[in-house]
């Protein structure tokens, strides 16, 4: 059976987009060439994944095959391209009447680096989100130059099975990678600072950190399928006098928002810095 995905770079990310394709039937696994860095992560991925899915290190030669595959899934940490062996020489295997299909999610690299350095490829930059390896993530994406409306609805069936997908202008990527990709690191932070205050109020550690994940994952729930708007949920939950409004004016006073808002835009503003 020929390779329908190439895939350079099978660490966690590319594990969770790719995984629940192959579990799905979307692809089937001797349809799927992955590449990684060392032939030591290959031993060690071999037991952990789908039997029939062909995996070589990036110093084995045959690893060149990944380069003839209609769609690639660029996977990579964003340092290591300009060390990566691309090889688009030999005739692709495409089953359109396209251009092959390349899928990049590396954080801060441009459509415009993505053209130039795959000139022979219609290249599409996403920015997926950890959650996505439990099937909830996000995911934004920009559309690179020629991409045609089949190849479209081909990148936004790999991403739905784990991710809402959203298509955005390119320069509303960083914002988005701002609020979605770095925003797991935010919420585990508030998540940790909330069972520690637990804990320094007297419930055992396991127990404050169950309760602040409940917390957290409930009231988002609630924000969510209720549409409510933020500032309703914190009304609902505020009497006069109450305890939530003493503990809401100290982190009023604390600069919580606006700690909040200017995390979102440093982030922001070091992915366009580093792109
Ligand atoms: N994690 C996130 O939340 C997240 C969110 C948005 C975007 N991203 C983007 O996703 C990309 C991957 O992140 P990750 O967290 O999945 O990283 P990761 O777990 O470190 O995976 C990187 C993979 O690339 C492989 N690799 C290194 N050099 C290679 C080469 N020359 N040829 C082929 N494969 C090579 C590595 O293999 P070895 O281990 O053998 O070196 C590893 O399998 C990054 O560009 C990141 O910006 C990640």
């Amino acid at each position: 059976m020929p390779f329908s995905i190439g895939v350079i770079g099978l660490g966690r990310m590319a594990q969770a987009i790719l995984l629940p394709l192959i579990d799905s039937g979307y692809f089937n696994q001797k349809e799927v060439l992955a590449v990684v860095g060392q032939a030591k992560t290959v031993e060690d991925l071999q037991d952990q994944l789908p039997k029939g899915l062909t995996l070589l290190s990036s110093q084995d030669r045959s690893s060149d095959q990944v380069w003839t595959t209609p769609i690639k899934l660029l996977a990579i940490k964003p340092q290591q391209l300009d060390s990566l062996r691309i090889d688009t020489s030999q005739r692709e295997s495409s089953d359109f009447n396209e251009k092959p299909l390349l899928i990049s999610i590396l954080a801060g690299v441009t459509l415009k680096k993505l053209q130039t350095l795959f000139p022979d490829h219609c290249c599409v930059r996403v920015v997926p989100n950890t959650p996505s390896i439990v099937g909830a993530g996000l995911s934004g994406l920009s559309w690179g130059e020629g991409i045609s409306k089949k190849q479209q609805s081909l990148v936004e069936s790999i991403f739905r099975p784990i991710s809402e997908v959203f298509a955005l202008p390119e320069e509303q990527l960083d914002a988005f990678l701002a609020l979605t990709s770095s925003g797991p690191a935010y919420v585990a932070l508030i998540a940790e600072a909330l069972a520690d205050g637990a804990v320094a109020t007297g419930l055992p550690r396991q127990l404050a950190n169950y309760l602040a994940h409940r917390t957290l994952a409930g009231s988002a729930m609630l924000l969510k399928e209720k549409e409510m708007h933020p500032g309703q949920l914190k009304d609902l939950v505020t009497s006069p006098a109450g305890t939530t409004i003493a503990a809401l004016r100290h982190l009023e006073m604390a600069g919580i928002r606006s700690a909040l808002i200017e995390a979102v835009v440093l982030a922001a503003e070091k992915s366009r810095e580093l792109s």
